[in-house]
């Protein structure tokens, strides 16, 4: 009886090897491609249907170049002043939220108002720098913050006390899914061009009133540094894409010099 089950066992234990064996074939290594800010607006490449992928992306940079569902894992854009006439669900973005990691942890574990636990204890009674060696040591952006030239601090753009989300010029929280209600209170030129499609991107159909994934600023700009490190101006710069290929029986582009576009 005792020799039956360690067989029995020792069956169960082969049949499963076997059947792990085959019925996982070797996974291909997982793609991941950023959409819009290395580091920061990844998505895995997935096949949306049998041979039809998510997403394609360069093999240079790493960016994606197209996509074949432009509101795959979008949600409805929140309220924004000046664009209450789109339709509930034709203006959609991808969540920032679901992207940071710290996030969930922000307003609960250490800045929940009830220190002192953490170093700083208590929340800030002014708006005025102070050392955040622990944040920094998190956020390594946060070493050196260079957004508004020393002039504005955490608390400008984060609500005092619910660390989980942004701050209008009310003291009223804001989602981290709506950074425009953010920077707007600032950059109010920027909001302008991006509501009248000028700054920034959107993709989805084609028709004024169709529908639309609209990308909100931080998907585009760090806003721990938008003056980049030791270049103290603009973005973190990429290795640009190759150029594309010659036509046929074209063997280099140099006629286009002879005309040259006049800067
Ligand atoms: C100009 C506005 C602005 C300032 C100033 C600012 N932040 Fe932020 N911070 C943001 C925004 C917006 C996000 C969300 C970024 C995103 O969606 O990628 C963020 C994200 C974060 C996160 C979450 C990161 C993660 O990956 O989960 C932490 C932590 C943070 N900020 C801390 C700070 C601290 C500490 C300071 C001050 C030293 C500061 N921030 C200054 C706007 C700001
Ligand atoms: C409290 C006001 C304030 C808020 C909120 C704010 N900014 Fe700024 N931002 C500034 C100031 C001030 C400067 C510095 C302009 C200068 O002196 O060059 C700046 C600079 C910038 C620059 C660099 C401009 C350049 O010349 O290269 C970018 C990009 C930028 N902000 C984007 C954002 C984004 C995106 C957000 C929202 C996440 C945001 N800002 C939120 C005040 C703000
Ligand atoms: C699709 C990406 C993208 C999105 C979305 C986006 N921006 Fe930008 N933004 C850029 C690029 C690229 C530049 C740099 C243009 C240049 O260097 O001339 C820029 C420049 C800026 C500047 C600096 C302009 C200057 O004069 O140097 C500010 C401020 C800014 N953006 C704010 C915003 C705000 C606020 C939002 C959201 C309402 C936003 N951006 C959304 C890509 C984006």
């Amino acid at each position: 009886m005792k020799k039956l089950t360690f067989s029995a066992l020792l069956l169960a234990f082969f049949c499963g090897m076997v059947s792990t064996a085959f019925s996982q074939p070797a996974q291909p290594a997982e793609t991941t491609c950023f959409e819009s800010r290395k580091g920061a607006s990844e998505v895995v490449k997935r096949d949306l249907q049998p041979g039809l992928p998510n997403v394609k992306c360069s093999s240079k940079t790493g960016a994606v170049l197209w996509w074949s569902d432009p509101f795959d894992g979008t949600v409805p854009m929140g309220a924004t002043p000046m664009l209450d006439h789109i339709p509930a669900g034709k203006a959609v973005v991808k969540s920032r939220s679901e992207k940071l990691a710290l996030m969930p942890m922000c307003g609960t574990a250490c800045h929940n108002g009830v220190g002192p636990k953490f170093n700083p204890p208590k929340l800030p009674t002014s708006k005025k720098p102070v050392p955040t060696p622990i944040m920094a040591a998190m956020v390594p952006d946060l070493q050196n913050l260079q957004h508004g030239r020393g002039r504005i601090w955490c608390i400008d753009c984060h609500h005092t006390t619910q660390r989980n989300k942004l701050v209008d010029n009310f003291g009223d929280p804001v989602s981290f899914d709506q950074p425009q209600l953010l920077c707007g209170k600032c950059h109010g030129d920027k909001m302008r061009d991006w509501r009248d499609g000028i700054h920034g991107k959107r993709i989805g159909e084609w028709a004024s009133t169709g529908k639309k994934r609209w990308f909100t600023c931080t998907e585009c700009h760090n806003p721990h540094n938008v003056q980049d490190g030791a270049r103290n101006r603009g973005f973190v710069q990429l290795a640009p894409e190759s150029p594309p290929q010659l036509p046929k029986g074209m063997k280099d582009a140099k006629h286009e010099l002879v005309h040259g576009v006049a800067h």
